[in-house]
């Protein structure tokens, strides 16, 4: 009953996110059923192709992007895609879409649904919506969608020029920003492990959680990135986005209903809350870090600066920590730290709640220190849950004995995202927008994070703190936590 009948249009069609996420995520579909004979996939560029050739290009994208091997299926699934060369600045590249859209209608019974993709450089993504619109190719009787890659702007105002832009031609309802991690099958667990137990629940408060850490690291470093990179860092590549979206997850209050709306309502009031801080306080919670040379896996890693493409001097962060906190009823005086980076130890995302003592004086002989109760909810590469708790050691006396109990939903070690958008892309052509995020969401974010890179861009522009590749961050990090009297919980 979930099958769709659509024509995908994928602006970006030869990018590096075509080809390792979006085809093989569309085959998945394909392979479950749930795109079957009525679709069709046009693939825009400037490049030249003919049909045929992308046919080819796609099927070798999936196959080298992801474990499929069925030649047939992968045959009779490229047969959907065509190939239409556009210069999307130019009205006349749209008649031609135009008509190809048109006969694929007829061709694939679409009935007309159609969505835009737009996975290519952010200085289209205002031009492209309007001429969809004035060239007339919403114009078609089924349901018309957007679906907008990140950067959703560089800062509150660009954001804003361009989702009045995005506004011009489609509803807010029919505007799927995408965040590829409200995709990830643990990010969107962290829900119903909060809400589909009373254990938790009942405790996911101030008078029982000390403070909670999300860490998403990454082995890799800028890659062939450099001029995206440059002018965004880890604050706007994973901070605006990927990390903000877990914590309101964390913090968010129980939805009225598990529908869109009262979803995303509950995630905005978190945003609402989020403590501001003055210049100052920025310095003294925000760390700001950039990867020095260092080794990695037993090779040795070239420094941020050495890069290719980096200038000379660059201060861009790859690292970023940072102690917030959320002024609420739930969460007034809980720290949340935060920190993601690049050239890190591990790959990893991880959020660990850490729960207050209890009263332990009883086990306390000889000042020893017993561990926390922690919950450690893992994203990515293990997929599960796990508890850290006290007990007695078999035998021995009454000492406390750390034990874990965990659950491991999906251990392979392979990081999910092709999954991740499997699911976005399988939501967005179902018409449910629930983990895509509001416009009020994304503005309230561009807001928060502007505070940073203002305070950040001031006085010559703050240095970041150097740290080796393959560590876990600059001491300033560590640092952030010993003042409060805690430390970083790494990948375990
Ligand atoms: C992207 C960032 O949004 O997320 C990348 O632009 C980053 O810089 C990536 O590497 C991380 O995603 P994942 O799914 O691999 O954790």
């Amino acid at each position: 009953e979930n099958t769709i009948n659509a024509s995908i249009v994928l602006f970006g069609a030869t990018g590096d996110l075509a080809h390792r996420k979006l085809f093989p995520a569309l085959f998945q579909l394909y392979q479950k059923g749930q795109l079957q004979e009525n679709f069709a996939v046009v693939g825009v560029s400037r490049k030249d192709f003919a049909h045929e050739e992308f046919q080819k290009i796609v099927a070798e994208a999936v196959e080298t992007h992801s474990e499929a091997d069925d030649h047939d299926a992968l045959k009779s699934f490229s047969s959907h895609f065509y190939y239409l060369k556009m210069d999307v600045t130019d009205f006349k590249s749209y008649h031609d879409l135009e008509n190809l859209l048109n006969q694929l209608d007829r061709d694939y019974h679409t009935g007309g649904n159609r969505m835009y993709y737009l996975a290519m450089a952010p200085q289209f993504f205002g031009t492209i919506p309007g001429f969809l619109k004035s060239e007339g190719i919403t114009d078609t009787p089924g349901w018309h969608r957007i679906v907008i890659e990140k950067p959703f702007g560089r800062n509150l105002e660009t954001a804003t020029e361009l989702n009045e832009k995005i506004q011009e031609s489609f509803d807010e309802d029919d505007i799927y920003r995408i965040d590829h991690y409200l995709g990830k099958e643990m990010v969107q667990n962290i829900q119903v492990i909060r809400f589909g137990n009373a254990i938790f629940e009942s405790i996911w408060n101030n008078k029982y959680i000390d403070s909670v850490q999300i860490t998403s690291s990454e082995t890799l470093g800028v890659e062939d990135r450099a001029a995206y990179y440059e002018k965004s860092g880890a604050l706007l590549d994973m901070v605006q986005n990927h990390m903000l979206q877990m914590l309101m997850l964390v913090a968010m209050e129980p939805p009225g209903k598990l529908d869109t709306k009262h979803i995303r309502d509950e995630k905005v009031k978190v945003l609402r809350s989020l403590r501001f801080y003055n210049e100052e306080e920025i310095h003294e919670n925000v760390v700001r870090g950039q990867y020095a040379e260092g080794s990695l896996n037993g090779s040795s890693v070239p420094g941020y600066l050495d890069e290719e493409n980096v200038a000379a001097g660059s201060k861009t962060e790859t690292f970023v920590a940072a102690k917030l906190f959320i002024d609420n009823f739930r969460w007034d005086g809980v720290p949340f730290y935060i920190r993601t980076g690049k050239r890190m130890k591990t790959k990893s995302t991880e959020i660990v709640i850490q729960f207050k003592q209890g009263p332990m004086a009883l086990y306390r002989a000889n000042n020893v220190k017993h561990p926390p109760n922690l919950l450690r909810i893992h994203i990515q590469p293990d997929e599960g849950l796990s508890l850290s708790l006290n007990a007695k050691p078999h035998g021995d006396n009454m000492n406390l004995l750390p034990i874990d109990m965990s659950f491991c939903n999906n251990c392979q070690n392979e990081v999910n995202s092709p999954e991740a958008y499997e699911k976005l892309i399988s939501d967005s052509l179902l018409g449910n927008a629930t983990y895509f995020t509001r416009w009020d969401e994304v503005a309230l974010s561009w807001e928060f994070i502007d505070s940073i890179s203002n305070a950040w861009s001031k006085e010559n522009q703050v240095s970041p703190a150097r740290y080796p590749s393959g560590s876990m961050g600059p001491k300033e990090a560590d640092e952030l936590l010993e003042k409060d009297g805690f430390t970083w919980w790494d990948p375990s």
